[in-house]
């Protein structure tokens, strides 16, 4: 037992909450004058569907609490993708259920698994449950299978996969996803994270909903921040076995999800057409853009999704770091990467016509060694 005299004198965090550097978000500034291009959050450059703006300013009932349960929400994604709504949980965000996720099933003594420039989120859901994160390495900056597997440990008990990944934009096969499911002892929940998946053109591409169906220990996690473009908003969902779905509703905010994110999310996964266009603009954008960039002499990450990795020379005068001080000088707004473990590559989403056909003007330019001067 603690003498009072040893005992520390103000509140202290658990040790693992210490070991998190917070979550650094995409920036979203430059210089002064100068427009701005934000390319990194892999936000919609077309916005949300109108008809999602409109349902979002017709709740106005603000003194009301939402739905807690996310009823018609649930009703509406169920009725999409032909699940069965008391199999879905609304959060705020999938950032939210991804912590649920982890605080539900691992904790201190437990390793929550995953892939080695996976997404950031994991390791601070392991870490804020007080689990250890442990990482797999890729291969060609894919997650492996076969290293994931070779992960597993008697402490286990979440494995964090998504498919695509951010920030290197690739994916791995339906039969692979399949692969490390059987490979998984019964008790480790596998976590699916589909925040790209309506981007990806694939024949041998799911992003889980069978695999949710038939097993017991697959959870999938899906987002209206991307392809609906409703990130202000905040909402995600989460599609499990209803022993997960029983256990993340038992921890979560009781009105997590607010009622113009509802509204808005409802409307949006309603207008298909959207989405379509959506999916179309990224269609026409991704080779565009990936092919202009490698005619640059850049590399580019084979993509999947609504961004792009992009790998610079490690020359003085063309890295990441010079290119992002350049580009950000001229209003496009990239995302660096160090904190992935790539600090030689720059993120950037898809976005406008007029931003995509700049960020090569501006990038001929920096890889030329011009000064562009105009800020352009
Ligand atoms: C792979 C992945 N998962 C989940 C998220 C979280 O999305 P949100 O919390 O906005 O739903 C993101 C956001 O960038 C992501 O890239």
């Amino acid at each position: 037992m603690s003498t009072a005299a040893s005992r520390p004198t103000r509140p202290v965090p658990r040790a693992s909450v210490l070991e998190i550097e917070a979550y650094v978000p995409g920036k979203s500034h430059a210089g002064p004058g100068v427009k701005v291009h934000k390319l990194s959050a892999n936000e919609n450059p077309l916005g949300p569907s109108p008809k999602a703006i409109a349902a979002f300013q017709s709740a106005t009932a603000l003194e009301l609490y939402p739905d807690g349960s996310s009823t018609k929400l649930r009703e509406a994604i169920a009725a999409t993708y032909g699940l069965d709504p008391a199999r879905i949980v609304c959060g705020t965000g999938s950032d939210e259920l991804l912590m649920l996720t982890a605080a539900a099933f691992a904790g201190p003594g437990d390793e929550v698994l995953y892939s080695q420039h996976g997404f950031l989120v994991y390791r601070i859901a392991a870490l804020a449950a007080g689990a250890a994160p442990v990482v797999a390495p890729e291969k060609d900056y894919r997650s492996d299978v076969d290293a994931l597997l070779a992960a597993v440990t008697e402490k286990t008990r979440v494995v964090f996969l998504a498919n695509p990944n951010n920030p290197t934009g690739t994916y791995i096969p339906f039969d692979e996803v399949k692969r490390l499911q059987r490979g998984l002892p019964p008790h480790v929940l596998l976590a699916l994270d589909a925040a790209y998946a309506e981007y990806v053109r694939r024949n041998d591409y799911e992003a889980g909903i069978e695999l949710v169906a038939t097993c017991p220990n697959v959870v999938m996690l899906r987002t209206f921040s991307k392809i609906h473009g409703l990130a202000a908003l905040r909402v995600g969902w989460l599609y499990g076995p209803a022993e997960v779905v029983d256990a993340v509703n038992r921890i979560r905010g009781a009105f997590n999800v607010s009622a113009p994110g509802l509204a808005a999310a409802v409307a949006a996964i309603e207008d298909t057409g959207h989405v379509d266009a959506a999916i179309a603009h990224n269609e026409t954008w991704l080779p565009w853009l990936s092919q202009e960039l490698t005619a640059l002499g850049l590399t580019v990450t084979p993509s999947v999704t609504n961004f792009l990795l992009v790998h610079f020379p490690d020359v003085p005068g063309r890295t990441a770091k010079e290119a992002d001080a350049y580009l950000s000088q001229r209003g496009l707004i990239l995302r660096r990467v160090d904190s992935y473990g790539l600090p030689g590559a720059l993120r950037v989403t898809i976005g406008t016509q007029e931003a995509n056909r700049l960020l090569v003007e501006v990038l001929k330019a920096f890889m030329a060694g011009r000064e562009t001067g105009d800020g352009a």
